[in-house]
């Protein structure tokens, strides 16, 4: 089974191509290819729906025909060349096509779900809608652009984390197609809380990786006394974790924002001022995060982890959880897909349609941006 997937659910344009052939236990990205309109984005200072869909819409076409050629290893030639091509491995080489049908952006969604459904009709292959969060999660069994491991008996049943930028949700799954929400944010996601506050400090967007950079430079910068000692020493700025102790799998991270403005109010911001405001920032939404899904796995009695979504790129919450982990001897492995894969991508789009192989005819497919986990 050969699938082409396509992922337009917000400012990123993705086409892969993945591929697991039959009785084998491997799965293979044959390419994956994004296109983003980050550097527009970074302009605005975060997402403006009707950019973003307009960027989508430029580029979907060239994005796919990337991906195709580049799954058969073909070398870019004059684009009448490349269009034949593409179309040929399109015809006799694909067996599907997977399309990110929501949530997300409505008019980014539209564009790659009307392009899956016009070429699914056009080229007489089966269409398969796939769900953009879940997506994030079996983004965990790509481990390796080459050659990837579907090892699915050793990974459920797992205690899932998604931390994206529109969304933090804590899912039990227990196969491949059931699960069970636990809990999720009340207001703003993590990534949301994070590009946020970002603005606020002065830093581009996506801010979430920057803040990564800036917390490891505050911590770098500290003598090694103050880095051994225990976290309530390393800075004396400190900000909530919202929710760390009540008793659901609920998040809430607006308040966060408030409490951050506020704190910075009138204040000189220096370089080591963002810095260490950065850290404390992480420190807080990160240890709601891992004293959550570390208390679901326990409750559940389920000794596997997968994070998922842009923020799990982030090494210090990979890091955090596995030294919580270990602090509280816990027999949990934690899964998180290579860091290319954590944000959107359609590589992961692939890697859920081939594990739940579930097409559906052309004209059943809608997009559907408030898509929950029913
Ligand atoms: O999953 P994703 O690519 O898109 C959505 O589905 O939302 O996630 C994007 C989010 C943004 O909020 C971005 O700031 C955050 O992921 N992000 C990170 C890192 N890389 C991306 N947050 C923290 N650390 C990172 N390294
Ligand atoms: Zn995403």
């Amino acid at each position: 089974m050969r699938i082409l997937s396509i992922e337009t659910s917000c400012d990123e344009t993705g086409a892969a191509v993945v591929e697991r052939k039959d009785g084998e236990q491997f799965m293979r990205v044959l390419s994956n290819v994004t296109a983003t309109s980050v550097t527009l984005h970074v302009k605005t200072g975060g997402i403006i729906p009707e950019f973003a869909a307009r960027e989508q819409i430029k580029a979907i076409i060239p994005v796919i025909i990337q991906s195709l050629l580049e799954s058969e290893k073909i070398e870019y030639g004059s684009d009448e060349n490349n269009f034949k091509k593409a179309n040929q491995i399109l015809k006799e080489k694909i067996d599907a096509i997977a399309v990110t049908h929501g949530p997300g952006l409505i008019g980014s969604l539209l564009v790659g779900v009307e392009t899956a459904k016009t070429l699914s009709f056009a080229f007489d292959k089966p269409i398969i809608p796939v769900h953009h969060l879940l997506a994030h999660l079996f983004a965990n069994f790509i481990f390796n652009t080459e050659y990837s491991i579907l090892n699915t008996e050793k990974i459920f049943p797992f205690i899932g984390l998604i931390v994206s930028g529109g969304h933090t949700d804590l899912l039990l799954f227990k196969s491949v197609s059931k699960f069970k929400w636990l809990g999720g944010t009340r207001d703003d996601a993590a990534g949301e809380a994070l590009d946020k506050i970002g603005r606020l400090l002065g830093l581009p967007y996506p801010a979430g990786p920057i803040i990564e950079q800036r917390a490891k430079l505050y911590f770098n910068s500290l003598s090694p006394r103050g880095r051994g000692r225990g976290e309530e020493e390393r800075s004396n700025i400190k900000f909530q974790s919202p929710l760390v102790n009540s008793d659901d799998f609920d998040f809430s991270f607006s308040g966060l924002k408030t409490e951050i403005s506020r704190f910075i109010n009138k204040k000189h911001l220096t370089e080591r001022l963002i810095n260490e405001i950065c850290y404390a920032l992480q420190e807080s939404i990160f240890a709601v995060l891992i004293k959550k899904t570390i208390r679901a796995a326990k409750l559940y009695k389920i000794n596997q982890i997968a994070l998922g979504g842009g923020v799990s790129a982030n090494q210090t919450l990979r890091q955090q959880f596995e030294l919580e982990i270990g602090n509280l001897k816990l027999e949990i492995a934690l899964s998180v897909p290579p860091k290319e894969f954590s944000t959107d991508n359609a590589a992961m789009i692939g890697a859920h349609a081939l594990l739940n192989h579930k097409p559906v005819d052309w004209d059943k497919i809608t997009a559907e941006p408030d898509l929950y986990f029913d």
